[in-house]
């Protein structure tokens, strides 16, 4: 690889990620290094001190290590590079030369295609890549969310699908089983948990990739390679893709109303537009906390795009308890109700009563208020993610006894306009039910009751 790709890669990255470009010394020091040269020679040349050159490579490294997730040093910069360490530089690689990802054998004979209007112009062998979705279990109940996901995207065909709801409510767990039944309809599936994309770039660039292989690439520089290819919206029209981006929230900003992006992840916006507005026969589910802005805007257009707020298990949890082998099973349903039918949740508190009551049910009840034990560091990373305003309207509305009415609003909690950016904030975190009544998430109300006692 030469340096200049080296270069512009990396400066791509850090435009991507900081909306600042690599200035001439940083430039001047991945030169250098590049070329083994010590910071003393570098220095010389760029004409500044050691001391300059020393503090400035190590802020650089500093960036690329917080950019890529590895400790990026002097001495293993060039080797990242070199050896596709980098996860980008990596993919595109791999699959150049054709080494096969797929994780699982495709059995053409059940193929039945029935999505995209648009006939591809080649039949693609198809190729599916769950290696990061996790295995399918046991899976409980869920037939109308399945019946609903499968209306959505084989009828309907839209193009973004984004399934919310608190952590451990079962998005995952559906997005996996959702897979398995309709998988027969696509070309390519793609499951990629969203932490291991640094960059929208990179993660575009790994779909098209796992879309459509190239030939090698060794013969030709990276930048020419990625300029020779189509357009990201092309590859979805001519291939039947489903794409699964789990754990989306991550590209949105804590401590801020929903919606805001974390920093270099701003163009993640204008990607969920160009999927939702532009005509492809290729669908993305989102499993996410938060409903992101663009897909309610686009969903109150009618864009093709829907949402899930998932909700608990109800009933058919009590398939979840018999499994963990509690007792008591006439309290049961009241455990579920406490609990919201979150399976995580219960699985947590069946532990619970297990190791506290030997499984009996009707004792763990008879101790009030809810138990929230090992819960707690899930409902926490929840509250964290709150902005000002919501943190203050959840502690008004963990007070109340009852549900209370948008009217009942305090005048000096918060102006009204932000007590409804609020109000709609914590609606699309999944944490309030209704907004006429305005319903917290019961656990979540014990827990910042807790908080604020
Ligand atoms: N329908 C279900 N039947 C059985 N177990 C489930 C079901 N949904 C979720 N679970 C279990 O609950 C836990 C949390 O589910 P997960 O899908 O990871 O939640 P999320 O993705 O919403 O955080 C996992 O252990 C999962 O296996
Ligand atoms: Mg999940």
């Amino acid at each position: 690889m030469e340096i200049h790709e080296a270069l512009q890669w990396t400066d791509e990255l850090i435009f991507d990620r900081t909306g600042k470009h690599l200035d001439s010394l940083q430039r001047a020091i991945l030169e250098g290094v590049w070329e083994h040269k010590e910071y003393k020679e570098i220095a010389e040349e760029y004409h500044c001190s050691n001391d300059h050159v020393r503090k400035s490579a190590s802020e650089l490294w500093k960036l690329l290590s917080d950019l890529l997730g590895e400790d990026v040093k002097k001495k293993n910069v060039r080797s990242l590079i070199e050896n596709g360490v980098f996860s980008y530089y990596n993919d595109v690689v791999h699959i150049g030369n054709n080494i096969n990802i797929c994780s699982e054998p495709y059995n053409n004979s059940k193929k039945k295609k029935n999505r995209s209007p648009s006939t591809p112009k080649t039949q693609p062998e198809p190729r599916h890549d769950l290696s990061q979705a996790p295995d399918n279990l046991r899976f409980y109940n869920r037939t109308d969310e399945l019946a609903t996901l499968k209306q959505w995207i084989l009828t309907e065909q839209s193009r973004i699908i984004t399934l919310t709801g608190l952590s451990g409510i079962g998005k995952t767990a559906l997005a996996r089983q959702l897979v398995e039944e309709i998988k027969d309809n696509f070309d390519r599936i793609l499951w990629r948990s969203h932490r291991k994309f640094p960059t929208l770039n990179a993660l575009q660039s790994h779909i098209i990739e796992f879309i459509a292989p190239t030939s090698p690439i060794q013969n030709q520089s990276l930048i020419t390679y990625l300029n020779s290819r189509n357009s990201f919206l092309d590859y979805l029209r001519n291939h039947r893709c489903l794409i699964i981006l789990d754990d989306f929230q991550d590209t949105l900003t804590p401590g801020e109303l929903v919606g805001n992006y974390c920093p270099g992840y701003q163009n993640y916006g204008r990607f969920l537009e160009e999927m939702g507005r532009f005509s492809h026969g290729s669908c993305l589910l989102l499993l996410s906390w938060e409903q992101p802005l663009e897909v309610a805007t686009l969903e109150a257009e009618d864009c093709s795009c829907k949402t899930l707020q998932l909700a608990g298990l109800g009933k058919s949890a009590s398939q979840l308890l018999t499994a963990k082998k509690l007792q008591d099973q006439p309290q049961w349903s009241r455990l579920i109700e406490l609990y919201n039918g979150n399976p995580l949740w219960l699985n947590i508190i069946a532990t619970a009563i297990l190791e506290l009551f030997d499984g009996s049910v009707e004792t763990f009840l008879s101790y009030p208020p809810l138990y929230l034990g090992n819960i707690e560091p899930s409902l926490k990373q929840h509250y964290q993610r709150l902005g000002e305003s919501e943190q203050v309207l959840i502690r008004w509305l963990a007070k109340q006894e009852q549900p209370v009415e948008i009217s009942q609003k305090p005048p000096e909690l918060l102006s009204d306009s932000d007590f409804f950016k609020a109000i709609q904030s914590l609606k699309k975190r999944n944490l309030l039910y209704k907004s006429a009544a305005l319903t917290l998430d019961p656990v979540m109300q014990h827990y910042v009751r807790n908080l604020t006692v």
